[in-house]
């Protein structure tokens, strides 16, 4: 039996792992030896997560919490060193382009743990993000190379990456999506709880934009999130819009002074939700406004349009043949978009190639042969 250490850090790495982890445990000759770097510790980030996913526990938790990016990543690669002199995987796995993908990855490639990594190949070409660092740098150290979408080959490929390591199977993201819609929570159940048992109408169904922004680019610097928030709560008055907020975008809001609650009720701002939650927002929402990749993805997969507040994407399926429109992060181009969207100039899409629930099934079977 061969041993997978499987490295995950926040939230998005724990929708990616569990699909994987699934049919893992069920093959006998594989066997995942999960850690958590603790990169991701508020129990509405992580642990709500696992429950929701059906993810067991970790095998271990390096605890290593919030810090810059060199601390960060630092305590993580010295904790994981130790972890893995003491249990010697055979291969490590990695998922998406988070500081623990790194971390791991770079522990694992310079003692000679062969490196498998899913959500390979994706290019912003913005070098101030710090994911495409990571995604750069964890690519170049991969053995193995799982790829969504065309795109992330043809971006392998221009880096002289073999293509014999190189494995286009789908979305192990749009896996977890499948596998939870039936559980998801009700919309109105979220909303009505974010509102505190309030006496406002609760929304009805698919009359509301659903928000999440969290990227450095969009909420450190009060000049850009300031007028970016003036702006959704103009859109707030025309559609509601649902906004569960990230702690680093909470923290920020709080330092440029600005207050959901008297920008008045119909923008609806709660602590971040659980996956069951967001699930469920996202299947009644009548448009998706987000700087998350994970949001373009599903929104793309469940047919919704998509407003996308950043200049690029590292996911441009979801705009070619998806249901995603990059329409950055300065309130008048956000504002033209959403009237577009509003006088019924709606973005169809199509379901991009392999998005369909298998893409954990292909990875494990070619796991299984490599190993
Ligand atoms: C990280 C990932 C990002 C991913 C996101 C999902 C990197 C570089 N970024 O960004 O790609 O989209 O997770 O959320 O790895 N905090 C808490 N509680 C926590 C964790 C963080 O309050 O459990 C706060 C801390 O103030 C921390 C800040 O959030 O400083 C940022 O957390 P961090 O993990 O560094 O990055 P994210 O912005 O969450």
């Amino acid at each position: 039996m061969k041993t997978l250490a499987c490295v995950v850090g926040a939230r998005p790495n724990f929708m990616k792992i569990a699909p994987i982890l699934r049919l893992i445990e069920t093959r006998s000759s594989l066997e995942a030896w999960l850690i958590h770097s603790g990169q991701h510790y508020n129990e509405n980030l992580s642990g709500q997560f696992f429950h929701d996913l059906g993810l067991r526990q970790p095998d271990e938790n390096l605890n290593v919490g919030s810090g810059s990016h060199a601390v960060q990543t630092a305590r993580m690669m010295t904790a994981l060193d130790i972890s893995f002199d003491n249990r010697r995987p055979d291969a490590l796995l990695v998922v998406g382009d988070i500081n623990s993908t790194l971390a791991s990855a770079l522990v694992a490639v310079k003692r000679g743990i062969p490196v498998i990594h899913i959500e390979s190949g994706l290019r912003s070409f913005d070098r101030t993000m710090p994911e495409e660092i990571n995604r750069l740098l964890t690519d170049r150290m991969s053995d193995l190379l799982f790829v969504t979408e065309p795109s992330g080959v043809e971006n392998l490929l221009a880096e002289g990456i073999d293509e014999n390591r190189i494995h286009l199977v789908g979305n192990v993201m749009i896996d977890s999506l499948f596998h939870a819609r039936e559980r998801a929570i009700p919309a109105q159940t979220t909303i009505a709880r974010a509102q505190h048992g309030g006496h406002e109408k609760i929304i009805e169904d698919g009359r509301y934009a659903l928000l999440t922004l969290h990227r450095p680019a969009n909420v450190d610097d009060p000049s850009i999130l300031k007028p970016l928030m003036a702006a959704i709560t103009e859109i707030a008055e025309v559609l509601p819009v649902v906004f569960p907020v990230h702690p680093r975008t909470r923290e920020a809001l709080d330092r440029s002074a600005f207050v959901g609650e008297q920008t008045g009720r119909n923008l609806i701002m709660t602590d971040p939700v659980s996956y069951l939650e967001m699930v469920g927002l996202l299947q009644d929402a009548a448009l998706v406004l987000t700087d998350s990749g994970g949001l373009q993805e599903e929104s793309t997969a469940l047919g919704i349009p998509c407003l996308t507040l950043r200049d690029n994407t590292e996911r441009p399926i979801t705009v070619s043949v998806g249901t995603n429109e990059i329409v950055g992060n300065r309130p008048q181009e956000l504002r033209a978009a959403f009237d577009r969207f509003m006088s019924g100039q709606r973005k169809t899409g199509a379901v991009p190639a392999m998005w369909d629930g298998n893409a954990a099934a292909r990875i494990t079977e070619i796991i299984e042969n490599w190993i």
